[in-house]
């Protein structure tokens, strides 16, 4: 069997990483959650770097570039990697809101894309990768095997990801995940470097109104197909 590059891009909280978790798993294929990438940057900047509490200096970040060490440490239970800064698990703290209230700044930031872009092409240079963010399929693999392009109504969307940080015990307000969603939305799809854009050759898939178990199957096939 051949292996192959799957690109999964889309809208925050579109389901992608369940999704391409799935898939990785289904495959035998290995997992890159990019966004984990931007996240753990990010929380980086907030300890270190920021000059008021949302404002960063951009000459700052360039400085420190090169002491921010991140690596995906593969769970043999959990079949796919969580993220380290430098040495430090963060896969919890990235996802906290004061996070993802910060993440699209950071990443308009074009030297913070090119390392993270670099990383993440040589983790799928050998193929057999799932890979999802919002640029996979345009910048970091043009020539992806297969690419999808998720979707969702805002609305869903916003639904879904206050549903998944009440489980995990954060105390939200789902008016500020829905205006969070947006303005990520926004931020991530009129930034000047690398927005976020379907690629010419995606494939759309809205999942407002398809199960996961839907979703899953249509997929699979795809990927059988692409194989
Ligand atoms: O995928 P996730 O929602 O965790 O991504 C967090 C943020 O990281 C996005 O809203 C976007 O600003 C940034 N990102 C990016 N390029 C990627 C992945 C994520 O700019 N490939």
């Amino acid at each position: 069997n051949k292996k192959i590059t799957i690109a999964i891009d889309g809208f925050s909280s579109t389901g992608k990483s369940t999704i391409a978790k799935q898939l990785a798993k289904e495959l035998g294929y290995i997992y890159v959650d990019t966004g984990a990438m931007y996240r753990a940057v990010t929380l980086y900047v907030m300890r270190h770097l920021f000059v008021t509490e949302t404002n960063f200096d951009e000459e700052a970040i360039l400085r420190h570039l090169p002491f921010i060490n991140l690596r995906f440490v593969f769970d043999e239970k959990l079949g796919y990697g969580e993220i380290y800064l430098n040495k430090e698990n963060v896969e919890k703290e990235i996802r906290l809101m004061e996070v993802s209230n910060n993440v699209s700044k950071v990443a308009t930031v074009s030297k913070v894309r090119e390392m993270l872009v670099q990383q993440q092409q040589e983790m799928g240079k050998d193929k057999g990768v799932v890979m999802d963010g919002r640029d996979i399929g345009t910048v970091v693999f043009p020539d992806a095997d297969l690419k999808l392009f998720m979707t969702a109504s805002t609305q869903t969307r916003a639904e879904r990801r206050y549903k998944e940080l009440c489980e995990r015990g954060e105390n939200v307000a789902y008016e500020d995940v829905l205006k969070n969603v947006k303005e990520r939305d926004y931020m991530d799809s009129t930034r000047e470097d690398s927005p976020l854009i379907m690629a010419k050759d995606a494939i759309e898939i809205d999942n407002s109104d398809l199960t996961l178990e839907e979703q899953s199957q249509k997929i699979m096939e795809l990927a059988k197909e692409a194989i």
